[in-house]
């Protein structure tokens, strides 16, 4: 949740630190520092706030070609200056900066304090500064290795020494840690896009390794001292995707790049002479494909919202039962891993704690769990039986969009193989490949009316809680609509099946609160008029998602976005893009910090 940027290298440190802080930024920002060597000191500037804040108070005239630096998203002491990274020892040499949770720290600060160390601020990280210099003779990679063995817990580390410049040794252990290779410079990071300005060479760390940077060169060893040969990776990112462009928040600039990311998940993986589809990821064979009896999804948040949208395409189409669970809720009910069941862990960033976990005491029981994911090299791909990458390319704004449009269209691809392995005909494949392909065109449609979407927003975004209903299908996504509008522009909003309302949310209704109804000309589209006729009666504001040309619709609803017609089972990729506008029209209209909503981060790694 929180960033990591060091750098080694001949420039000055601070600028190159504070641009990768500020493209780290999205992943926690309540506060941030630096740390940057010369001479054998360390300079050490914090700040609550942005990286805006930490900015103005980096002086111009700051000199040091190596440093590190941190964007935090408190866990461990309040938002403060002192508890924002770096840390420093009690020397005022070592400085490190921690992403993680260091769960026997209060052990450890006894300890220390019991041997006279003072400590200076509420963070379970500071005990790592201060345990690195107990253990320090002169070698800053030696006095890493002798203190990882006492820590418990997860953590990304990178720290520096004032008497070992142009040096940074850096350690993981479930949490990432990127180093980056350039000419005649060196970094580390916890995301690739904070280095992407300066190298698309990268090498992806790994558990239990540490590694130490210098100007030019990096060695990796293992805990018992042997060196790690590992192979430079090419980013095949641009720099421009990483970038806003002509939009004022990335959130608005990946719903719009939608058409585009939903072909990056099936490009190269459709068979059209065979009517199915090919993920070489799987790891399975055919013969293990046809034995899979069950499919369970586990997943948080956005991601979770797709995998319940494929669930139902599954069981309706490859006639497999699928279920989708809560990740956080699998990890500790003891689950049953039943043979013959196969588990996708759908995560955007591939490093949610909650998936991760749950994930692994699937593993631990024998599961065979597949990945979902978009960051390559993310610790979820990397520790999944297999899997499949949706190449969304980076998702910045915290609020998901584009990934959840491509987790769908993955599990979609592998519905179609599980479908064509059994019942669906060479024909009914062909049918389903065209219209998994006609998506992104029915996308790119919306847009052209997204100015009406614009103004429902302004009519409704002063109202304070919502209802988002759907069907079927659509339930799942009525429940993404309500995420969506609540993460970026703080509006109450509650997801429920449009059946479901009479059991109980329709006590709600009265003009005060609108209901998002998704209704489209599908099977179950009578079933939600009558439920739209149930809350009319009662006066509650009526929004209709409705197929184009149902008339009858703008009868009933005071306000209705258009949507264009596709087959019963691909309406998701269609009805969740204006639920996506809704909720970022409104949060523009109200101000909000549309790509960085207050409390949440975009890659959640605490539990
Ligand atoms: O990276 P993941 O897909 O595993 O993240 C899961 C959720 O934390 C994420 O979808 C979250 O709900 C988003 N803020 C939703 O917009």
């Amino acid at each position: 949740m929180c960033g990591i940027i060091g750098y080694c290298g001949p420039r000055q440190a601070a600028p190159i630190l504070l641009d990768g802080l500020k493209r780290l930024e999205y992943r926690g920002y309540d506060s941030a520092g630096i740390s940057v060597g010369i001479n054998h000191e360390l300079t050490v500037i914090k700040q609550t706030g942005k990286i805006h804040d930490l900015r103005v108070h980096v002086p111009a005239e700051i000199a040091g070609t190596y440093g590190i630096g941190h964007t935090r998203w408190a866990t461990h002491g309040g938002v403060t200056n002192t508890n924002a990274h770096p840390h420093v020892d009690n020397s005022g040499k070592i400085a490190i900066v921690h992403n993680g949770i260091i769960e026997n720290y209060t052990a450890i600060k006894k300890k220390l304090e019991e041997k006279g160390v003072e400590f200076f601020t509420e963070t379970d990280s500071e005990v790592i500064a201060h345990l690195i210099a107990q253990n320090y003779t002169g070698d800053l990679e030696k006095a890493m290795k002798d203190t990882l063995p006492v820590l418990e817990g997860t953590y990304g580390i990178v720290c520096m020494h004032a008497d070992e410049p142009h040096k940074l040794v850096g350690a993981r252990n479930g949490s990432p840690l990127v180093i980056g290779v350039a000419n005649d410079e060196m970094f580390l990071a916890s995301d690739v896009t904070a280095i992407l300005a300066h190298t698309k060479q990268v090498v992806y760390l790994e558990d239990g390794h540490v590694v130490t940077i210098t100007d030019d060169e990096f060695t990796i060893v293992d805990m018992s001292d042997r060196v790690v040969n590992k192979k430079i990776d090419e980013i095949t990112w641009d720099l421009q995707e990483i970038e806003k462009g002509d939009f004022k928040h990335f959130m608005h600039k990946e719903i719009y790049e939608q058409p585009e990311s939903v072909v990056r998940a099936f490009r190269g993986r459709i068979d059209r002479e065979a009517a199915t589809a090919r993920l070489g990821g799987l790891n399975l064979n055919s013969r293990e494909l046809l034995d899979i009896e069950r499919i369970k999804i586990i997943a948080a948040g956005t991601s979770f919202h797709a995998g319940l949208v494929a669930s139902y395409m599954i069981e309706q189409t490859a006639r497999v039962p699928c279920s989708a669970e809560l990740a956080s809720e699998v990890r500790y009910r003891n689950p049953i891993v039943e043979r013959n069941t196969l588990y996708f862990a759908v995560s955007q960033s591939g490093e949610t704690a909650d998936t991760l976990y749950a994930m692994r005491e699937l593993q631990r029981k024998g599961a065979r769990v597949l990945g979902i994911c978009n960051v390559v090299g993310s610790t979820i791909p990397r520790e999944s039986d297999g899997g499949v990458y949706i190449h969304s390319g980076p998702e910045i704004a915290v609020a998901s969009t584009k990934a959840f449009t491509s987790q769908i269209t993955a599990l979609y691809l592998f519905c179609l193989v599980m479908a064509r392995m059994r019942h669906m005909s060479f024909e009914s494949g062909e049918w389903y490949i065209r219209n998994l392909t006609d998506i992104p065109d029915k996308i790119a449609e919306i847009f052209n009316t997204a100015d009406k979407m614009q103004v429902i927003a302004k009519k409704y975004c002063s109202f304070t809680d919502f209802l988002f209903l759907g069907r079927g299908i659509n339930y799942p996504v009525a429940l993404e609509g309500a995420l969506k509008l609540k993460e970026i522009s703080y509006i109450h909003a509650e997801g429920y099946s449009a059946a479901e309302i009479k059991h109980g949310p329709i006590a709600l209704i009265n003009e005060e609160t609108p209901s998002v109804f998704l209704v489209p000309d599908d099977r179950l589209r009578e079933k939600v008029v009558s439920n739209m006729k149930e809350v009319k009666a009662r006066r509650g504001p009526l929004i209709a998602i409705a197929t184009e040309g149902d008339m009858e619709i703008l009868d009933i609803a005071d306000d209705v976005f258009f949507v264009p017609k596709v087959p019963e089972l691909f309406y998701p990729f269609i009805m969740v893009v204006p639920l996506q506008l809704l909720a970022y029209f409104c949060a523009v209209e109200l101000k909000r910090d549309v790509d960085q909503p207050r409390n949440l981060a975009k890659s959640v790694t605490v539990e």
